[in-house]
């Protein structure tokens, strides 16, 4: 009975086949007249079903911040005929780039001086060898280090807004996937250089069928991705840690399984092996509904948990709720930025 209570949502229908629309308009007091941020908005992405859910709502601004250009404009485009009179505004944002990071968080704060809820969505999975700007295994330095470096650039943007506001309604959110469950992180490669790493940094092995193939170079996609995914859910369990006094919650979520372009790397052995082990797969709308609701349902300032799964709380792996890990990812991720962030301020 104690564990029910935990893990339920003020929804406890909500589920794997709840659309986004819906969640939005049940919590629409939550979106109405605030400032919302979402990272990665594309077509057929996740993060564009989430950006027209929220704009149906009546957002006082939404900052859609993604890579290209073209692609972030047709969404934008998109929500202004659907729904004519909301505020938008594009930020351009390559979180493979510190130096993009930085200049987006600057443009932000020129659009806006109050964020009240920043969803961290943007990501990206790679089945090759790849680095950021500034040296980082690609999926590492974008899933994990670009959006520590982004959140913490906009945080007197959200503390801000949470003067003014009840607590925990303020929000960081931001998108892992059930895969974290596949490698805790390598701090003693995480940059996958082939270094030995000790047995707790080993990934799950052995990966079946095509999870397993590595390149010529030793790069296994699928455990770089899984490392990312497990930062994002030790990089909100440390947020969580620091930041309720301020009144700023922060959620991890698993979307669940979409058809989007987080596969457009994939050969058709690794896209057969994904149908293999998906038992169902979302439209974009059922995607955005966990994100929804780790970023709208006021009843999770009640509730203790740290990751959302089919818009309830789920228990992550251990290895992605640790606190003494999420500490040394923290102190990692402030090396490789060049920055430190107090967050006792
Ligand atoms: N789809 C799934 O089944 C699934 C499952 C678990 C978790 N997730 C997570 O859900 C999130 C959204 O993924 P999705 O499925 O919607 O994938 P997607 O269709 O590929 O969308 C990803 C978005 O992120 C943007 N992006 C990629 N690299 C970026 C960078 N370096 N800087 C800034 N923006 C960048 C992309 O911009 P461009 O327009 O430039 O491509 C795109 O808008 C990701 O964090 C992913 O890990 C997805």
């Amino acid at each position: 009975m104690k564990l029910l209570i935990l893990i339920m949502t003020s929804h406890p229908e909500f589920g794997e086949r709840t659309p986004g629309s819906v969640v939005a308009r049940v919590f629409e007091d939550s979106i109405r007249g605030r400032t919302i941020l979402i990272t990665g908005v594309s077509p057929k992405s996740i993060g564009a079903a989430t950006a027209l859910n929220l704009a149906s709502q009546h957002p006082a601004l939404l900052i859609l911040a993604s890579r290209t250009r073209h692609r972030v404009q047709e969404i934008a485009d998109k929500i202004q005929q659907d729904h004519p009179g909301t505020r938008v505004e594009i930020v351009q944002l390559n979180l493979s780039s510190q130096k993009s990071v930085r200049q987006a968080a600057a443009d932000v704060a020129a659009l806006t001086d109050k964020l009240d809820i920043l969803i961290n969505n943007a990501g990206l999975f790679v089945t090759s060898r790849q680095a950021t700007a500034e040296g980082i295994e690609m999926q590492f330095g974008t899933n994990h280090i670009g959006p520590f470096l982004f959140t913490n650039l906009l945080l007197p943007l959200l503390r801000k807004a949470a003067y003014n506001t009840s607590p925990g309604a303020t929000r960081i959110v931001t998108l892992s996937s059930a895969g974290h469950r596949l490698s805790p992180i390598r701090f003693s490669d995480y940059n996958f250089t082939g270094k030995p790493v000790p047995p707790e940094e080993e990934h799950v092995k052995p990966l079946q069928g095509a999870f397993g193939r590595c390149t010529s170079d030793g790069y296994n996609g699928i455990v770089a991705y899984a490392q990312s995914k497990t930062a994002n859910i030790l990089f909100t369990r440390y947020l969580q840690q620091h930041l309720p006094k301020y009144g700023i919650a922060a959620y991890a979520l698993h979307p669940g399984t979409i058809q989007t372009d987080l596969s457009r790397d994939q050969d058709p052995e690794l896209e057969t092996a994904f149908y293999k082990v998906a038992p169902y797969w979302k439209t974009p709308d059922e995607g955005s509904s966990t994100t929804l609701v780790a970023a709208l349902d006021p009843a999770l300032n009640e509730i203790k948990g740290l990751y959302l799964y089919d818009c309830q709380f789920r228990e992550p792996f251990s290895h992605a709720s640790d606190p003494v890990a999420a500490e040394r990812l923290w102190k990692l991720s402030e090396e490789l930025v060049g920055e430190t962030f107090a967050l006792d301020f």
